[in-house]
C-alpha cells in the first residue's frame, strides 16, 4: 500500500516501511548518520543511530556513496526538523548500485555541468524544471483539444527554408542535400485543408550562431494553423492559450515553481489581466529611448527585447512588423503593404519573444512575388504555392518555443536549464 508520496514510501506490514532511491547527501552528527534519499517524487531524511545499530548495518550505511541506489527498510516518524516533516529510522539498507565518486559538487562552471549533463540532470534544479516543462506540453495539448484542434506532424527532413536560409542545417541525403526543418508551419498549412484546425509539437532546428540564454539549436516547437482566420483571430487564440497554460502550470506545479525560486503569485497578472499590446513601430519608439541605434526597420534582438520587457508583469503582443524583416509567408497589410499582418508575443521579466505568429499570404501571385523578392528559388516551394491554387482560404497560425515559455515560467537563468539534453552551437555531447 502506498502510504505517502515522500520518496516512494510503501508500508510493508505493521509500522514497517520500505523505500528506495538514490543517496543525495550524507552527513554524520555525533553518533548519528544521516542519508538524504531522493527519488523522482521527493526527498526523505533517513537516520541511523550508530551506537544502537548492528555493526554490519553501520558498515553498509558507511559504504553507500553519493548517488548509490539503495533499498531501505525502517520506521517512519514525524520530525519537524526534517526537510519535509518525516524521518525514517533505518532498520535495513541494501546497496543496489554502488556509485563511484560523484563528479558533481558545489560551485562548478556551467560548461562543466553541461559536460556531465547526463548526471547533472538528477539535480533538483533540473528535475523541477523538467516537470514544469512536462506540464507545459500537457497544457498545450489540453488547450488545443478543448479548442477543436487535431494533432498531426510534418517531416523533419525538408527541401527548403521557412525562416530564411541563414539558419538552415544541411544534411547529406543519399545523393542530395536536404535540411533539418526550422518549423513545421508549411506542412500544417498543407494539413489544414484536410484536418481544419491543426497543431503539432515537434523539434525545430536553427543553425543560429547565437550563444544567448534563450537560443538552442534544437528546440521543441508547438505550432498551430487555423483556416478561415486572420490576425485578430490568432491573437485571441494565443492570449487565451497562454493564460490557460500559465494557470495550469501554477496550479499543478506550484511546489516545483517555488523550489525553482519563482513565486507563483508573480504569474497571476498573466492569468488575470489582458496582455499589453502595441505595434512594432510604437515599440521601436519606446526602445529607442534606451538604445538610440534602434530605428524603424531594426531587427529587435535578445538585448533590446530583454530591456523592453524587463519591468513588465505580463506578456506584450507586438503587431505589424516591417515587411522587410519578416519571411515571405506573412501576408502584407492591404492598407499598408510596408508592414505585415503578423505578431510576436514577448514574455515579461526580460524573457522576450515566446511566440511568432500571423496571417499567411494566401494569394498565388502575391506569394510568388514575395518569394522572388526574398531571392529564393521557386522550385522547392512549388507545393506550397499549389496550396494557393486549389481553394485557398485566409488562414493564420503561430509557433511557440516550448523551452522559451518554460524558461520564463521557471524564472530560469538560461534556456539550457529547462531542456533535458541541450543542443547549442558548441554542444552535441552528451
Ligand atoms: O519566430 P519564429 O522563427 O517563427 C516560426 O518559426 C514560424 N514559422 C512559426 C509559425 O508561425 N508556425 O519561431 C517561433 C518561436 C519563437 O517565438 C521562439 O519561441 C521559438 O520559436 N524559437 C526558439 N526557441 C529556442 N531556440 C531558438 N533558437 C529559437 N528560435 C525560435
Amino acid at each position: 500500500m502506498e502510504l505517502t508520496k515522500i520518496a516512494g514510501i510503501f508500508e510493508k506490514g505493521k509500522g514497517s516501511f520500505y523505500t528506495r532511491g538514490w543517496v543525495k547527501r550524507k552527513r554524520e552528527l555525533k553518533n548519528k548518520m544521516f542519508i538524504l534519499l531522493r527519488d523522482e517524487t521527493d526527498e526523505l531524511q533517513c537516520v541511523l543511530d550508530k551506537d544502537k545499530a548492528d555493526k554490519k548495518l553501520v558498515d553498509v550505511v558507511e559504504k553507500a556513496t553519493i548517488e548509490s541506489s539503495i533499498e531501505l527498510k525502517g520506521s517512519l516518524r514525524k520530525d519537524e526538523r526534517a526537510p519535509n516533516g518525516f524521518e525514517l529510522d533505518i532498520e535495513d539498507l541494501k546497496i543496489v548500485g554502488l556509485a563511484d565518486t560523484f563528479p558533481i559538487g558545489r560551485d562548478l562552471s556551467e560548461e562543466f555541468l553541461l559536460d556531465v549533463r547526463h548526471l547533472w540532470i538528477r539535480s533538483s534544479k533540473i528535475s523541477n524544471a523538467l516537470k514544469v516543462r512536462a506540464t507545459v506540453f500537457e497544457a498545450f495539448r489540453e488547450f488545443m483539444k478543448e479548442n477543436n484542434f487535431t494533432e498531426t506532424s510534418g517531416p523533419m527532413f525538408v527541401s527548403g527554408s521557412v525562416e530564411g536560409g541563414s539558419t538552415l542545417f544541411k544534411v547529406p541525403y543519399f545523393d542530395k542535400t536536404v535540411y533539418l526543418t526550422q518549423s513545421s508551419q508549411f506542412y500544417l498549412e498543407v494539413m489544414m485543408y484536410s484536418l481544419g484546425n491543426c497543431y503539432t509539437i515537434a523539434p525545430s532546428f536553427r543553425a543560429e550562431k547565437s550563444r544567448t540564454p534563450r537560443h538552442l539549436t534544437e528546440f521543441w516547437h508547438a505550432e498551430a494553423e487555423m483556416p478561415w482566420a486572420g490576425l485578430e483571430d490568432i491573437i485571441d487564440l494565443e492570449e487565451r492559450m497562454l493564460k490557460y497554460m500559465v494557470e495550469k502550470v501554477v496550479t499543478d506545479r506550484e511546489k516545483e515553481l517555488v523550489r525553482l525560486g519563482r513565486d507563483p503569485k508573480t504569474l497571476e497578472p498573466s492569468i488575470n489581466k489582458k496582455f499589453h499590446r502595441m505595434t512594432y513601430e510604437e515599440a521601436v519608439k519606446e526602445i529607442s529611448k534606451k538604445f538610440s541605434y534602434v530605428k524603424s526597420g531594426f531587427d529587435l534582438g535578445e538585448k533590446e527585447e530583454r530591456e523592453f520587457t524587463k519591468d513588465l508583469d505580463r506578456p506584450i503582443i507586438l503587431t505589424h512588423y516591417p515587411t522587410s524583416l519578416k519571411p515571405f509567408y506573412h501576408r502584407a497589410d492591404p492598407k499598408d503593404p510596408m508592414h505585415v499582418l503578423c505578431n510576436d508575443i514577448l514574455a515579461p521579466e526580460g524573457y522576450g519573444e515566446i511566440i511568432g505568429s500571423g496571417e499567411r499570404c494566401w494569394n498565388t501571385e502575391e506569394l510568388i512575388e514575395r518569394i522572388k523578392k526574398d531571392k529564393l528559388p521557386l522550385e522547392p516551394y512549388q507545393w506550397y504555392i499549389d496550396l494557393r491554387k486549389y481553394g485557398s482560404v485566409p488562414h493564420a497560425g503561430f509557433g511557440m518555443g516550448l523551452e522559451r515559455f518554460t524558461s520564463w515560467l521557471c524564472k530560469a537563468q538560461t534556456i539550457r536549464d529547462v531542456v533535458p539534453i541541450p543542443r547549442t552551437i558548441t554542444r552535441t555531447y552528451p
